[in-house]
Order: structure tokens, then C-alpha cells, then sequence
């Protein structure tokens, strides 16, 4: 309709507004896309993703949107502007470098918006609310730029951050999307699967990363997803683990370490058993629980075979198992 029209172009206008900031203004050089050339990004992938930078300033978007006639009611649903009591508008973003999120068609639906400060205390990011044309649980970031790849290679990389994405692009590796953060939807899901059925989560190696592969493997094991994990070493995650490795590093170790999810879940709820018999059968159970997801039979028990070679279990007790957790959940 025409509102979501005026909402999309308003969003291609801000886009446009902070993409000149960062490449035609002194303070945008000088702040943002030193920031992105000091993390290392090359030109063509700033442009690519069309990143941006918002002056440090209350009002610089919202008194320029204004002045070319853009209306204070779709800059306030888009959370391009705030509103104050009195009914003033000021910036959301101010001093932030901004990663735009586009939807299939490329249309951008809302922005993320990074701080340039060390500080602990302001949010790392800030992101565009909901809005008649943002849904977040209805989009993964960089799919737009990944789709092809994606079918191409028939295999989609998940990784956590904007960040990630773009130093996997860098790398040569444009299969990849982003949750944009650790809490993937069933959406987001279904979208990938329209391109492939096969998903590598490459989230991050820190404790939230572990505990999001492991929820995240157990909805897309549901949507009947095959799925593959790798967790890369002393809590890197891609960008960090391409910056300090290398781009072929990268890829080698994509190729070497990723692992059937039995293998990776396995592995991870095993470390902290300390050889524990009553633990080692809660973390049979557990593996049991996410094959049970799986829709389709065959690759069920194929999975239970390779647990029982894994775990040195008797396929027919880890098959009663299932059955059992098939009953109490059904
Ligand atoms: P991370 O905390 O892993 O950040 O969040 P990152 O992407 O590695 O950040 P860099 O490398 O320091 O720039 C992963 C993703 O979660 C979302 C963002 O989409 C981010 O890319 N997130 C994170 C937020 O939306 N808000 C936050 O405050 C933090
Ligand atoms: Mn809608
Ligand atoms: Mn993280
Ligand atoms: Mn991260
Ligand atoms: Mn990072």
C-alpha cells in the first residue's frame, strides 16, 4: 500500500543519508570509515553492505529528513526519530557506524547501528524497532547478498553478528546470514530453507554462542533442517577468527571442523560429565531428545546409529529411548 510505500522510501532516504555521512563528511571519514578500515573491511565490502555512519548530534538526520519533506509520523514508526514530551524529534542513531538491514529485494527495512565508544555502559548495538514493514524474526541479515551462494553451494553458514557476515563476504564466503543476535526464529528458518536444506551454525565460541548452537540446532533439526556445528577456539567468532587468521585459515578450518550435530552436542554436554556415569546418561538422553526432533525416519535412525557407535550405547536401548520421548512429548 502507499504507507509501507512512503516507509520504504524513507528508509532508502536515511540510507542514503548516512551513506553520505560516512564517505562525504569530514567527521564521517574521519569517525566511521576509519573505524571500519581499522577493523579491517575493505572498500568494496562498505559499499556492498551500504554501510553508513550518523553524526554524534541530536537532531542532523531529523532536521534534514524534515527539510526535504519527509513526515514526522513514518521517521517516529521507522525509530529514525525519537519523540520527546513536547513533542520534538531527536536522533536514534548519533555516533554510530550503521549496517542497514535489507529485506529479499533489497528494500531496506531498518538499520543497526554500532557504538564507536570502548564504554561498557552504552548498548554495543542499536537497532531499528518493529515497524509495519520490520518484522525481525522474519529476516536474516545479508540474505539478500547470500541467496545465491546459498543454492549454489546448497549449504547456509549462520553466524551471529552484521559484523560476521561482512569478514565472511571479505573472506570469499558469501553463503552466510545473520540472526542478528543468538535468538533464532522459526521464521528465519523457513526462510533459509527456501534456498537449502543444509545449515552450518558458526556461532560464536563464547558461552552464549555454545548455549544458542545447541537451541538453535534443535529448532532447525524440527523444520527439518540437516545441521552441522562448529565452534571456533578461545571464544572468537568468525570476524575475530578471519582477522586474527586469515581468510584461508578461515576456510580450511570451515572445511576441517564442522560436525554432524550428534558429534558436536555429544562432545559438548560430555566435557563437563568428568566421567560420571548418572551424568553420561543424562547427556545420552539429551542427544536422544534432539534426534526425536527430526521429522524424517531415516535420517532418525541413522543418527541413532551413529550416537550408539559414539556413546557405545546398544541402538535398540537408545530406540526405546526415543520412543519414550516421542510419547511424553506428543
Ligand atoms: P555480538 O555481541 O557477538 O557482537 O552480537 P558482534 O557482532 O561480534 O560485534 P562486534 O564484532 O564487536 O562488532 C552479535 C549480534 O547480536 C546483535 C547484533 O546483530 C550483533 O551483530 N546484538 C548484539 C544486538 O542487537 N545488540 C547488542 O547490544 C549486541
Ligand atoms: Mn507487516
Ligand atoms: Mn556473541
Ligand atoms: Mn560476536
Ligand atoms: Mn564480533
Amino acid at each position: 500500500q502507499d504507507k509501507r510505500e512512503s516507509l520504504y522510501v524513507t528508509n532508502q532516504w536515511a540510507n542514503k543519508f548516512f551513506r553520505e555521512q560516512l564517505w562525504d563528511s569530514d567527521l564521517g571519514r574521519s569517525i566511521g570509515l576509519s573505524y571500519f578500515k581499522e577493523r579491517g573491511y575493505r572498500e568494496d565490502i562498505i559499499k556492498k553492505f551500504e554501510l553508513g555512519y550518523s553524526p554524534d548530534a541530536w537532531t542532523s538526520l531529523v532536521d534534514k529528513a524534515q527539510e526535504e519533506g519527509y513526515s514526522k509520523e513514518f521517521l517516529i514508526e521507522l525509530g529514525l526519530a525519537v519523540e520527546r514530551d513536547d513533542k520534538s524529534l531527536y536522533d536514534r542513531f548519533r555516533g554510530r557506524v550503521l549496517f542497514p538491514i535489507h529485506n529479499l529485494t533489497g528494500r531496506v527495512l531498518g538499520f543497526g547501528g554500532r557504538t564507536l565508544k570502548t564504554d561498557k555502559t552504552v548498548p554495543k548495538y542499536v537497532n531499528s524497532p518493529e515497524s509495519e514493514i520490520y518484522h525481525k524474526s522474519n529476516i536474516l541479515y545479508g540474505l539478500h547478498l547470500a541467496k545465491k551462494a546459498i543454492m549454489d553451494n546448497d549449504v547456509c553458514y549462520l553466524v551471529e553478528g552484521y559484523a560476521d557476515v561482512l569478514s565472511c563476504h571479505q573472506a570469499g564466503v558469501e553463503n552466510v546470514v545473520s540472526s542478528s543476535g543468538t535468538s533464532l526464529t522459526t521464521g528465519q528458518i523457513k526462510l533459509i530453507s527456501r534456498y537449502s536444506k543444509n545449515v552450518v551454525i558458526l556461532y560464536d565460541g563464547d558461552a552464549a554462542g555454545i548455549k544458542a548452537s545447541l537451541r538453535g540446532t534443535d529448532m532447525l533439526l524440527e523444520e527439518g533442517l540437516n545441521v552441522k556445528v562448529l565452534l571456533f577456539p578461545d571464544g572468537n567468532d568468525p570476524d575475530s577468527y578471519i582477522k586474527t587468521f586469515g581468510a584461508s585459515a578461515f576456510k580450511e578450518y570451515l572445511s576441517k571442523h564442522k560436525e554432524d550435530f550428534v558429534f558436536y552436542k555429544t562432545n559438548i554436554l560430555l566435557k563437563d560429565t568428568g566421567g560420571d556415569p548418572i551424568k553420561r546418561a543424562e547427556v545420552i538422553r539429551e542427544v536422544v531428545q534432539s534426534i526425536a526432533l527430526i521429522p524424517d525416519e531415516i535420517k532418525v535412525s541413522v543418527y541413532l546409529k551413529q550416537c550408539s557407535t559414539l556413546l557405545d550405547i546398544e541402538e535398540r536401548v537408545l530406540l526405546s529411548e526415543l520412543n519414550k520421548i516421542r510419547i511424553d512429548t506428543a
